[in-house]
């Protein structure tokens, strides 16, 4: 790695660009003496080191990334007008940063938690972002219920730790949680490396083509490495070993030029058919089933490069749900519409307010055109550019064609729950997949589950989360209950 450092750039400076004499001895009023004021080459160093971090993300902190390549190969064009997705063979620039969700930004990568999968697509009509994880479903449909959920899974405020009494309180509380929990403690909760693993964009999103004719899609990103995962007992030393094992994982594979690469697929639904699907295709806790709406293979996703600097391309970066570009809108989940404010939100205050100026988050293919000035660490890029429009010195206008189709709305506004389709209950996908697994699937899933629940303190909590897996399959809970009793007894 080191040959491609050439560290013989002449003088050690301050940062206002004055020849440093020493970096090894502060200046001292007199030989063993105290420092001094003036000595601002130590003044200004240790102060910059007090300001090397910036908050870390308030989920998601842990990941890595690296840049690639997409490029289409089938003709979707009867569906999307999106340029990027215009010609089979056509080629965009992405940058993607992996991650799990709860750990600090210093935690193992070798544990049980959803995986990140966070895309940017630097095409010529602006980035386009799709922030998934490796799952296709979450543990809540309402963004309502993110805080809350997400203070289960990190430190309690009394004892600094996870707590399973957290944990399984709120997915006991929470039944639609109990798909994505049985898909967590299963064989894929732990991925060998972020290569052996798919990407889910998880939520539904709107396509709409040249003619103003609506879709809506679900994406996929099927590993080329093939899945591989850890059990809990392979983790649980991988992540002692080497906290890095991922990230490293990643870098090295590219480094060798083993590059990581994903088949992209679709699944489509004409937007009249939504309404009346046997599942609400807006509920982010159920997927669409493969036999309802086959996946059509539409691009393949290579990562070819690594970032040269951790904290400026992968720390600094940024990835919206609302960074849409034309042709591709949000649909009416009520998670995604959260998302939608979330993370510009979150972006201004980790980042700042020109955290899209940024190298790795600014458009790479087009380039950023309005009049927004000026926040802290604004680069002056606009000149004497006027800052307003409409103008008449030739600044850039709207254009008077919305990125995505309008979307019909019903009735009052009010506290709705998300509306049941026919065959919608917060259990019945939990138990497909159950009933998916091999037996010795099943019996890992089941020793998984276990073993947390028999951390839980109140025997409440852990019947009531034991009774969610029972409605999702009477075997499921009648094994999990047998299971916790023979922990419980011990
Ligand atoms: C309403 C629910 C949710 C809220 C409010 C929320 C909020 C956030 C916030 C605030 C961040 C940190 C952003 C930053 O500091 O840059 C984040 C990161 C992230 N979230 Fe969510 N999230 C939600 C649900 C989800 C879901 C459902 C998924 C996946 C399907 C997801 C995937 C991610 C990913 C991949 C990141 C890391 C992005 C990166 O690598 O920078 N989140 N989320």
């Amino acid at each position: 790695m080191s040959e491609q450092f050439d560290n013989t750039a002449g003088p050690l400076t301050t940062e206002s660009g004055a020849p440093i004499s020493n970096n090894n001895q502060s200046e001292a009023a007199g030989v063993g003496g105290p420092l001094l004021v003036q000595d601002q080459v130590l003044l200004e160093k240790l102060a910059h080191f007090n300001r090397e971090r910036i908050p870390e993300r308030v989920v998601h902190a842990r990941g890595a990334g690296a840049y690639g390549t997409f490029t289409v190969t089938a003709d979707v064009t009867k569906y999307t007008r999106a340029d990027f997705l215009s010609q089979v063979g056509k080629e965009t620039e992405t940058f993607l940063r992996f991650s799990t969700v709860a750990g600090n930004l210093g935690a193992a990568d070798a544990v049980r938690d959803p995986r990140g999968f966070a895309l940017k697509f630097y095409t010529e009509d602006g980035n386009y972002d799709l922030v998934g994880n490796n799952t296709p479903v979450f543990f809540i449909r309402d963004a309502i219920k993110f805080p809350d959920f997400i203070h289960t899974q990190k430190r309690d405020p009394y004892s600094g730790s996870q707590e399973a009494d957290n944990v399984w309180d709120f997915w006991g509380l929470s039944p639609e949680s109990t798909h994505q929990v049985t898909w967590l403690f299963g064989d894929r909760g732990i991925p060998a490396s972020y290569r052996h693993m798919d990407g889910f964009g998880s939520h539904t999103y709107q396509w709409v083509n040249e003619a103003g004719e609506q879709f809506w899609v679900k994406y996929h990103f099927k590993t080329d490495q093939g899945i591989k995962t850890l059990t809990s007992e392979e983790a649980d030393v991988l992540a002692g070993a080497d906290p890095d094992s991922h990230q490293r994982d990643l870098r090295e594979s590219i480094e060798r030029g083993e590059f990581p690469s994903w088949t992209v697929q679709v699944q489509i639904m004409p937007a009249a058919e939504a309404a009346s699907y046997r599942f609400n295709p807006f509920d982010l806790t159920k997927v669409w089933l493969n036999a309802d709406y086959p996946r059509i293979t539409i691009g393949k996703l290579e990562l070819n490069r690594n970032p040269e600097n951790i904290f400026a391309e992968v720390e600094q970066s940024i990835f919206s749900p609302a960074h849409f570009v034309p042709g591709i809108g949000p649909s009416p989940d009520k998670m995604l519409q959260g998302r939608l404010f979330a993370y510009g939100d979150a972006h201004r205050y980790r980042v700042g307010a020109n955290a899209d100026h940024l190298p790795v988050n600014r458009p790479h293919a087009t380039e950023a055109r309005n009049g927004n000035r000026d926040g802290y660490y604004y680069d002056g890029r606009h000149g004497g550019q006027k800052n307003y429009e409409p103008n008449s010195f030739g600044g850039p206008n709207e254009t008077g064609r919305p990125l995505w189709a309008p979307v019909q709305v019903n009735g009052p506004t009010g506290e709705w729950e998300t509306p049941k389709h026919a065959e919608d209950n917060d259990f019945v996908q939990a138990g497909y997949l159950y009933n998916l697994m091999t037996e010795p699937e099943k019996e890992r899933l089941i020793a998984n589950l276990a073993g947390f629940i028999a951390k839980v303190s109140r025997e409440d909590i852990a019947q009531r989360a034991i009774a969610n897996f029972a409605r999702a399959d009477e075997d499921y809970g009648k094994r999990l209950t047998v299971a916790v009793a023979e922990l419980r007894a011990k």
